[in-house]
């Protein structure tokens, strides 16, 4: 799956005996993140068990981190399923739209937190899967067909619709299959 590829977002760390410092900055700054943050989230109290998650955003952008303890998330893009552990607060999962996603296996004491690139909006979220995957495959079909889309073709799914205007600076994680600066994809404009 080509989710795994870029999706985890390596964040700066500044390591200091009295303790160590993460900081994220939007396209405007150093470019960690595609996106200008519209809201922070979090969840926290979470029961063993339980399960978060279940829905797809149409048009939100995510960047999900575990700022203590643990959890796995689920992304789903339609195609294919990948399961990641996230366990640290200096690694972000990125997560574009038309992603679904359920967030499990929360360890005791976790709080995942959420930058989001837009306020909440009901009318941005799938919560049907069948409707979720009615829509990935509706926006799949339109971009193969679209001419000239053979860049398209290997996008689809593979690249987050970022914003056009940010600056190809992600860094994927240490066990990315590739340390390529990233391409800014070129569907942003897909619905
Ligand atoms: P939801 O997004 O379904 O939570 P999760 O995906 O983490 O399981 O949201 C749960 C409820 O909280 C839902 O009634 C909407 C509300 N909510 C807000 O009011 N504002 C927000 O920013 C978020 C994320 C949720």
């Amino acid at each position: 799956m080509n989710i795994e590829r870029f999706h985890l977002v390596d964040l700066p760390v500044i390591r200091d005996p009295r303790g160590n410092l993460t900081f994220i900055e939007g396209p405007d700054g150093k470019g960690h993140i595609p996106f200008d943050i519209k809201r922070v989230y979090y969840l926290y109290d979470v029961p063993g068990g339980s399960q978060r998650g279940g829905h797809a955003h149409k048009e939100l952008h995510q960047l999900i981190i575990a700022m203590s303890g643990s959890f796995d998330i689920v992304l789903d893009d339609g195609i294919e399923k990948k399961r990641s552990h996230l366990n640290r607060s200096y690694h972000g999962l990125y997560v574009c739209p038309m992603i679904w996603r359920e967030i499990d296996n929360f360890s005791s004491g976790a709080v995942c937190m959420v930058l989001a690139s837009n306020l909440y909006d009901e009318a941005d979220y799938y919560r049907d899967y069948d409707e979720f995957i009615r829509a990935a495959k509706e926006a799949k079909d339109g971009l193969l067909r679209m001419p000239g889309s053979a860049f398209l073709r290997s996008a689809v799914f593979s690249r987050s619709p970022v914003m056009p205007n940010a600056e190809p600076r992600f860094r994927k994680h240490a066990h990315s299959q590739t340390d390529a600066p990233l391409e800014m994809p070129r569907y942003a404009e897909v619905p």
